[in-house]
């Protein structure tokens, strides 16, 4: 295969960013005021603005060159088609199907998965309404109301972020809560509060090998053991797990009708759509769950079917490429101004890192090419006080993501206002800049004398030119969150297909853990091996020192 590199599309797209070299975004805007209608995509209930970025028609020409050079639309229906296109795992990918409906079909290896699939939620329907009835009973008698999910990565980011995203649609009970990490400062927290007599535990790993996890639900065992309930009951009534493993499930002690399946077309990070997000179906009840799902759908549809000039997740996927290779932009600001949003940038962190962060092509040679951006974020108004400076003045080239919804859900109309304000200046600013002229102007109409104006004008200029892209949801119900999830989860498609990576495996989270296993046995006998350094050896003796 020729490296993308190597493609004309790409030659050209070099070519083209010498010319644009100097070209700043402002001017850009002001040649081409017709933009502003042709660069904004409506998908359900998001509304996504990708005018302000460094970009022409032109720009956009080469990419979609790029695109049909790298096969994009043939790679969308191979996806689409249940091909096994994680190739190091000879999985196919298809967690569309998850939030497919009674129409869809999706095959892999000829075989229909939505029959398993509807059967898998029929079943998490049950268990939601029973819970949520007040009616699963603990081993004591009395009713479940508080529901932990034990996970991590994949089987914890979605489910944690969309329930905080969708908090006004929660009940009052059951209440869900979350444990991921293996410090048991955090297990401590979560559980303190809690009644084992009415707490049900979702241990959700796909794998039911992650270290985290296992050490998480033995604990959760030992707490729910020690309140003196006995541990058939325990293992009977106070546990549900989500898992492949059907072996390690029966080793752990779940009963089979507790059980429920994922399967291996199923990537954790993409597993929010399966039973893994059965704790989000449990605080907003089912239908809001499906809603999600068929918000997601939508997205799935429009990626699939919508030719590329009009495709949104394509054409976001292709700006990222641009700012990656072209321009120079190491990472991805992602900025929520919606508070319920606040995890969506760590969400956002697994789904883009972990697909994207690869070195190597799908036939296992190295890239010459920058691939996943280093993506980070935090809500808008708290980032403006902190980060944004740099992204104001500072050296770095940085895309950003601005997301707001139009409604909220709360009756701080004043409070709405000034959130959505400012999310709209920001961008505008980052944009504009302001010149020294400008500047100038601006210190003397505050009275400044020529001197202080020469002093401070260069601490005071704004280059701006920096991009961003505003994402608008009418509202953050189930559905315009489904939506905006798929349309970074096809975005991240998009660009994986363009470097030729594998955007499925995730081999760089393995290293780390097999040498913290030695590591742990290290710890626990008090005896340091030779596989060591010199300086993790000390660090090792400093930690194992007895403290106080
Ligand atoms: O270590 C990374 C990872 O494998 C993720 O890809 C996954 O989402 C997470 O760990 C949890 O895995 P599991 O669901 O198998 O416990």
């Amino acid at each position: 295969m020729t490296p993308v590199d190597q493609l004309p599309a790409w030659k050209a797209l070099e070519t083209h960013r010498d010319q644009m070299k100097n070209r700043h975004l402002r001017a850009l805007c002001t040649d081409d005021p017709g933009r502003a209608d042709r660069w904004r995509t409506r998908v359900g209930h998001l509304e996504v603005d990708y005018t302000k970025h460094r970009a022409t028609e032109d720009t956009f020409h080469h990419l979609f060159a790029l695109a049909e050079q790298t096969d994009v639309p043939a790679q969308i229906a191979r996806l689409f088609a249940g091909a096994r296109i994680n190739t190091t795992e000879q999985r196919a990918v298809l967690h569309m199907a998850l939030r497919g409906d009674a129409h869809s079909v999706f095959r892999v290896d000829g075989e229909d998965v939505m029959p398993q699939i509807m059967a898998t939620r029929a079943r998490m329907r049950q268990a939601c309404e029973t819970l949520r009835a007040g009616a699963w009973l603990g081993a004591a008698g009395e009713p479940v109301t508080d529901v932990v999910n034990i996970g991590i990565g994949g089987s914890d980011l979605g489910p944690f972020m969309a329930c905080e995203a969708l908090q006004p649609y929660l009940t009052d009970t059951p209440r869900v809560h979350f444990v991921s990490n293996i410090d048991g400062a955090q297990i401590s927290r979560v559980l303190a509060p809690l009644d084992p007599r009415r707490t049900l535990f979702i241990v959700n790993s796909k794998s039911f090998g992650t270290l985290e996890t296992k050490a998480n639900a033995d604990t959760a065992k030992h707490w729910l053991q020690q309140s003196g309930l006995p541990l058939d009951a325990v293992m009977s009534r106070h546990f549900l797990a989500v898992s492949a493993n059907q072996a390690a499930l029966s080793a752990f002690g779940i009963p089979e009708e507790h059980r429920f399946p994922i399967w291996d077309w199923v990537g954790g990070r993409y597993s929010l759509w399966s039973a893994t997000g059965l704790a989000i179906a449990i605080a907003i009840g089912m239908d809001g769950f499906e809603s999600m799902l068929a918000g997601a759908r939508l997205m799935d549809e429009h990626f699939r079917h919508a030719p590329m000039i009009d495709n949104l997740p394509l054409r976001l996927g292709l700006l990222g490429v641009w700012y990656a290779d072209f321009l120079g932009a190491a990472s991805q600001a992602v900025l929520p101004y919606d508070d319920r949003l606040r995890s969506l940038p760590s969400y956002l962190q697994q789904a883009d890192m972990e697909s994207n962060g690869k070195r190597v092509t799908r036939d296992g040679q190295a890239v010459t090419w920058a691939t996943g951006p280093i993506v980070w974020g935090a809500p808008g108004t708290n980032g403006q006080h902190a980060f944004f400076q740099l992204m104001h003045q500072g050296t770095h080239l940085i895309p950003a993501d601005f997301i707001g919804c139009i409604r909220p859900h709360h009756p701080h109309t004043r409070h709405h206002r000034a959130l959505i304000a400012n999310m709209l200046a920001q961008s505008e600013a980052l944009m504009h800049g302001r010149t020294e002229a400008e500047t100038r102007a601006a210190l003397a109409a505050r009275g400044l004398d020529e001197s202080r104006i020469d002093a401070l004008t260069p601490h005071n200029v704004f280059p701006g030119n920096q991009p961003s892209t505003t994402i608008l949801l009418d509202a953050l119900t189930p559905e315009a969150l489904g939506s905006l999830i798929a349309l970074y989860e096809h975005r991240i498609f998009t660009q994986g297909a363009i470097w030729g990576i594998n955007s499925f495996d995730q081999w760089g989270v393995e290293l780390g853990k097999i040498m913290a296993q030695t590591v742990i046995g290290e710890l626990e006998s008090g005896q340091i091996g030779a596989s060591h350094d010199p300086w993790s050896a000390a660090l090792l003796t400093t930690c194992l020192a007895p403290t106080d």
